[in-house]
């Protein structure tokens, strides 16, 4: 029997180039965006369906995974891929920002994992992997509100990695590091929040910043995003361990963390991502 896979965030990046990875492997895909009408050629390709979905929206949620499964009769895997990164640091956030950094981060996949979750019971079968990021291993300046999201959902995927043994659903996390998407142009906080006695370090740490993530140093360089979508591809198949980094920094990342102390590491950090 032909397998479904749900994926959000399926307009740009590794959303939508897994759901051409699924598909090309003969997968039934149901690829959620928040304006599909938007998308001009996933909709053309064979046993792709692709529906309206704000992960923020708990409705269009359920409208998306009722149309899913009314087309293709279940979900066997379901990527929580939408996302998007805070830039900033925190005391310059505003409420709106912490707020949409969670709603879409954290609660969106909450949100939809609770509407996949019967499907997956009543199948007794199913696999859930959530994209969290290098950020979700380690903290890093201006990224606080980003890094906590995707700590939040590591800790999610562990949690539900037992409690959903029962039902044999799989939970996989896959972090990548630096890759070339429209992530790259992150987010940044509102203007008006903006503290003048702030102005000199944030203006300095964000140049250091958003230098090291648009051009990671070398020899880790901005990675091809297919070399994720075949990495979750991967994790929904064949993997069978909770945790993947993709990318040369992301590996150095969680290498470094568990052969440095927690001061080495830090030390590290601040080393490469602080102004000098
Ligand atoms: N690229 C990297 O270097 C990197 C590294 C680590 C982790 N990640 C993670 O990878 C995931 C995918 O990001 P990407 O790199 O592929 O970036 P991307 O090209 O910007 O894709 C992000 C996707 O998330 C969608 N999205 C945002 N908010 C949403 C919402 N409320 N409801 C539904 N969809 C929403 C976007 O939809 P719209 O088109 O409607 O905005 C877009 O389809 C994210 O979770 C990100 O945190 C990326």
């Amino acid at each position: 029997m032909r397998k479904t896979v749900l994926i959000t965030g399926a307009s740009s990046g590794f959303g939508k180039l897994s759901v051409k990875r699924f598909q090309k492997e003969g997968w039934n895909v149901i690829a959620t965006m928040r304006s599909p009408e938007k998308e001009k050629e996933l909709g053309q390709l064979s046993n792709v369906l692709v529906t309206q979905l704000d992960v923020t929206d708990k409705n269009s949620i359920k409208d998306a995974v009722a149309l899913g499964t009314n087309r293709f009769g279940r979900i066997d895997v379901l990527v929580n891929n939408a996302g998007y990164g805070a830039f900033g640091l925190l005391e310059e956030a505003s409420q709106e920002e912490i707020d949409n950094q969670f709603n879409t981060n954290l609660f969106g996949v909450i949100n939809v994992t609770q509407e996949v979750l019967p499907v997956m019971r009543r199948q007794n079968a199913g696999v859930i992997v959530n994209i969290t990021s290098i950020g979700g291993l380690v903290g890093m300046p201006m990224l606080s509100l980003y890094s906590a999201s995707k700590f939040a959902v590591e800790g999610l995927s562990e949690s539900l990695s037992h409690e959903l043994k029962k039902f044999n659903i799989k939970v996989r996390t896959v972090s990548p590091g630096s890759f070339a998407t429209n992530f790259s142009g992150a987010h940044t906080f509102n203007e008006e929040n903006k503290k003048p006695d702030l102005n000199e370090y944030r203006e300095r740490i964000k140049e250091n910043l958003v230098s090291v993530l648009k051009e990671p140093p070398k020899p880790f360089g901005l990675g091809d995003p297919q070399e994720v979508a075949d990495v979750i591809y991967h994790c929904a198949t064949k993997t069978k361990k909770l945790r993947t980094t993709v990318g040369k920094d992301a590996k150095t990342v969680k290498f470094m963390k568990r052969i440095l102390s927690d001061r080495g590491l830090s030390k590290m950090l601040s080393g490469a991502l602080l102004p000098k």
